[in-house]
């Protein structure tokens, strides 16, 4: 169902985790994937990989323009990189908080407007944008990452309601807990400590009682970018293991 040969698709992220998982995903389903992503990717074979730094917002529009040069269109945007750095407001830092605003719902924007232009111009393209629960949900010291995720969905809808006329459907996938490297803080995985074990697993507070695999949202993002989505269009699609429908 979800066949993209013939289709060139950028994944932000895509060196690590969830954009890594995408990236492999869409080139075994026939497309033609550019990572976009600071670190250079390990073994994430027909994938080509271009470094740059995402919170560096005015060099998005070049390495677009580079895609375009090289492959001539551009079907599918996933913008899955992002970055968290706990941060309790009265400590507020410049840094983490632009930084953290500029990765995860800056360069988002403007890749949405740089390969939207190319995809209003084909009359055709999905875009698909990695938030999280935390658009949702706050919790302390995360002010600056609930915020963007907030942010992005809230783009997610103006820029579908822009695009829908032109055969471009945007929506967004918000994970709950994931096993990417993201969920390391402070050197510790927070996926193994006492804290998650006690509230999340023993207390059922995530009724699929273990974090998802990268690839389990990988496939959701798979059909919302696919031409099989024919219909969704500024949506945020939850893929949490059941936890935002508790109590
Ligand atoms: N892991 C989770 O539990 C979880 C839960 C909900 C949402 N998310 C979201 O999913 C997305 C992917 O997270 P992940 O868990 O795969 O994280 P990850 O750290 O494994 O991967 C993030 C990728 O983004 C890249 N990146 C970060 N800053 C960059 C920059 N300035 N320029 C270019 N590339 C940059 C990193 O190099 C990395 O390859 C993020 O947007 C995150 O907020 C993750």
């Amino acid at each position: 169902m979800n066949n993209f040969t013939g289709q060139v698709v950028i994944v932000t992220g895509g060196a690590n985790g969830i954009g890594k998982a995408t990236a492999e995903l869409f080139s075994e389903l026939g497309a033609k994937v550019i990572a976009f992503d600071r670190e250079q990717a390990k073994d994430n074979s027909g994938v080509e990989n271009v470094v740059l730094d995402l919170g560096n917002l005015p060099s998005l529009e070049a390495a677009v323009s580079e895609v375009i040069k090289k492959h001539g269109r551009i079907d599918v945007l996933v913008n899955v990189a992002g970055v968290s750095f706990p941060n309790p407001i009265l400590e507020l830092e410049n840094d983490k908080y632009f930084k953290t605003l500029d990765v995860n719902l800056h360069a988002p924007v403007f890749l949405m407007k740089h390969v939207g232009k190319v995809m209003v111009a084909q009359s055709y393209g999905r875009i698909v944008n990695l938030t999280s629960i935390h658009g949702k949900l706050s919790e302390p010291t995360s002010m600056a990452y609930d915020i963007s995720k907030a942010g992005l969905e809230a783009a997610t809808r103006t820029v579908a309601l822009e695009f829908a006329e032109h055969g471009v459907l945007v929506n967004a996938v918000a994970p709950g807990f994931v096993a990417t490297r993201m969920s390391i803080v402070d050197g510790k995985d927070e996926l193994e400590s006492e804290w998650f074990n006690n509230i999340y697993i023993q207390n059922k507070r995530l009724p699929i009682a273990r974090a998802a695999l990268p690839i389990e949202i990988a496939q959701g993002i798979a059909w919302l970018a696919s031409k099989s989505n024919t219909y969704m269009t500024g949506q945020t699609v939850t893929i949490d293991g059941g936890l935002s429908a508790r109590f």
